[in-house]
């Protein structure tokens, strides 16, 4: 049993990544879910989880909303990608359920506070605000970390920039916090999730699971594209972050240093990756390259056929 925290801004991709997590229940140990400032304003990331947890029966999972900026710069965020709500296609009612009391970032520190040394793997789906501010919070909680794995970040052309990926550019600075905490981090950068797209047989197959999660799922990756961010179809970010901790044998990837660009500037949120370590610096993040994006979504299907 591997036990997690994720931090998340829904965002489809993000609710196919809660569901895959929900819908795990016996190899994740899912101790809470933090909501972060993204794609959506906070409020709305929230309630979004909180209706992702609605559709997989899961009132238990506790529920915190946390930072509603970036650490310095102004919130950008991406309705023009995701729709209004965030989670156009999903057809998800709206929930009638508050989060959980207490902010997201003394949840995680209080999750972290009662847990083993190295026991606790932090998911991270959106920008790393959250996670940045916990770790400048409460230094010690960190121990309890055994790794971070995030989505965020490019090794080639970016996403909101040319530069930058939307995560990474939405908070550079927590983004080099996070980078430089000196814990072990799995990144997944978009040279990787733009191979998660799922094609006609991975959509039939997700369409014959036949309960409301699928069909959820299904909405989301099936949605008419508005505007987007320069690629085809809907890429399944951040749902590799958990399908990492489920199938690593679908990953391939190396050791790199990888150093965050925090200027305001064009390369914002740039995150340079030395992948043949022309640098010679030390290693901070195992950066995943490949995926077999069958096997992925072979699984993903089975997975949510545990769901209702
Ligand atoms: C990332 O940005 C968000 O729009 C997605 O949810 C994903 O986390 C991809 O750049
Ligand atoms: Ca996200």
């Amino acid at each position: 049993m591997t036990a997690i925290i994720i931090d998340t801004d829904p965002g489809q991709d993000d609710a196919v990544a809660i569901l895959l997590a929900l819908a795990e229940r016996e190899r994740l140990d899912l101790r809470m879910i933090g909501a972060v400032a993204g794609n959506v304003p906070v409020r709305q990331a929230a309630l979004n989880v909180l209706r992702v947890c609605d559709l997989a029966g899961r009132p238990d999972v506790p529920v915190h909303a946390g930072a509603a900026s970036p650490l310095l710069f102004e919130l950008e965020t991406a309705e023009f990608v995701c729709g209004p709500d965030g989670l156009a296609g999903a057809d998800l009612p709206e929930t009638d359920r508050a989060p959980t009391r207490g902010h997201a970032v003394e949840a995680m520190v209080s999750v972290l506070r009662a847990a083993a040394p190295a026991s606790v793997t932090l998911c991270a789906l959106g920008p790393l605000t959250n996670l940045a501010l916990a770790f400048r919070l409460a230094p010690d909680a960190m121990a309890a970390v055994e790794r971070i794995v995030l989505m965020g970040g490019a090794l080639g052309l970016g996403n909101m920039t040319p530069a930058a990926e939307f995560n990474a550019y939405v908070d550079p600075h927590a983004a080099a916090v996070v980078f430089g905490a000196g814990l072990p981090i799995v990144m997944f950068n978009l040279h990787t999730t733009h191979q998660a797209v799922p094609d006609a047989a991975d959509l039939e197959a997700i369409r014959a699971v036949g309960n409301a999660a699928s069909r959820a799922v299904l909405g989301m990756m099936t949605r008419p594209r508005a505007g987007g961010l320069g690629t085809a179809g809907h890429p399944m970010h951040d749902p590799l972050v958990i399908a990492w901790l489920l199938w690593p044998e679908l990953f391939q990837g190396r050791d790199c240093s990888v150093e965050v660009e925090t200027s305001a500037g064009p390369l914002r949120g740039r995150t340079t990756i030395d992948w043949n370590n022309r640098l010679k610096r030390p290693p901070n993040a195992f950066v995943a390259d490949r995926v077999d994006a069958r096997g992925f979504f072979a699984q993903l299907a089975g997975s949510l056929a545990k769901l209702r």
